[in-house]
């Protein structure tokens, strides 16, 4: 994976992409980062990014010329590439999007916008993908686009020291994690539930089967809705149920495909 990364703070994201995972991929040859300071794109002694909008009204807007002239540069550089525009106004980023990035041949250019906004000629003159990290609003996009890269960067092969880890991470199959428990086995008065000391993989894949189930219609219902449940999964969760106390309140499951 390649990124392209246009910031007004270098400083920070170079730092944040030379830690852990990230840090990791890198060495490894499987991540490739590049970042640019918009600033050296301005044409001013100041090397001024940002004005006060037209129209009037609090906060400052990122100009669209330094901008065009960065993007212009990367162009030179790398070729054709995949605009990504991180914005709260942005289609939501989802497991399915990371997935997406992870296999992009092209390299990734992400725009970190900041203040209160970047001129809307950006997005008219150079189109690209607005993706929002969630229904909040950070201060600018540096954050948002390290998310971004570290969700796509863990779903390379390779990159993760045991390629299974991936495969099970909430998400993966549209359910939450299971719960996880390492040495001792008793904490505190809380013990690790006796059928992952049991060495019997078949129950250890149920329980974990189920207990996602049960992690995910407890936490987050909502992604139970509307999906279609294999008669493994249908009976897991009907069992949940019964232990949790309650009827579908999500109406009746979908019926079994496999
Ligand atoms: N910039 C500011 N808030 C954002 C968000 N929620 N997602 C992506 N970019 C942003």
């Amino acid at each position: 994976m390649h990124c392209e990364i246009l910031t007004l703070f270098p400083g920070f994201v170079r730092e944040a992409v030379s830690y852990s995972m990230l840090k990791r991929a890198q060495e490894k040859g499987l991540l490739h980062v590049r970042i640019h300071d918009i600033r050296d794109y301005t044409d001013d002694p100041h090397r001024t990014a940002d004005d006060a909008p037209y129209g009037g009204g609090a906060g400052m807007i990122m100009k669209a010329e330094p901008l065009f002239r960065a993007v212009d540069a990367v162009r030179a550089q790398c070729g054709a590439f995949r605009l990504i525009l991180p914005s709260p106004q942005g289609e939501p980023f989802t497991q399915r999007l990371a997935q997406d990035l992870s296999r992009e041949e092209r390299p990734l250019v992400f725009i970190c916008g900041h203040y209160e906004g970047f001129d809307e000629r950006i997005r008219l003159g150079l189109g690209g993908q607005e993706v929002s990290i969630g229904d909040y609003v950070v201060t600018g996009g540096e954050l948002p686009t390290l998310v971004m890269i570290d969700a796509a960067v863990r779903l390379i092969p390779g990159v993760l020291g045991d390629p299974t880890s991936a495969q099970y991470d909430s998400f993966t199959d549209g359910l939450l994690d299971y719960p996880h428990y390492t040495r001792p086995v008793r904490v505190r008065g809380l013990e690790v539930p006796p059928v992952l000391l049991s060495g019997n993989h078949k129950a250890i894949h149920r329980w974990r089967r189920k207990e996602a189930l049960r992690n995910t219609y407890c936490k987050r219902p909502d992604l139970l809705k509307d999906r279609v449940l294999s008669q493994e999964d249908r009976r897991l969760l009907e069992e949940v149920l019964q232990e949790e106390a309650c009827e579908w309140p999500l109406g009746e499951p979908q019926g079994s495909v496999t």
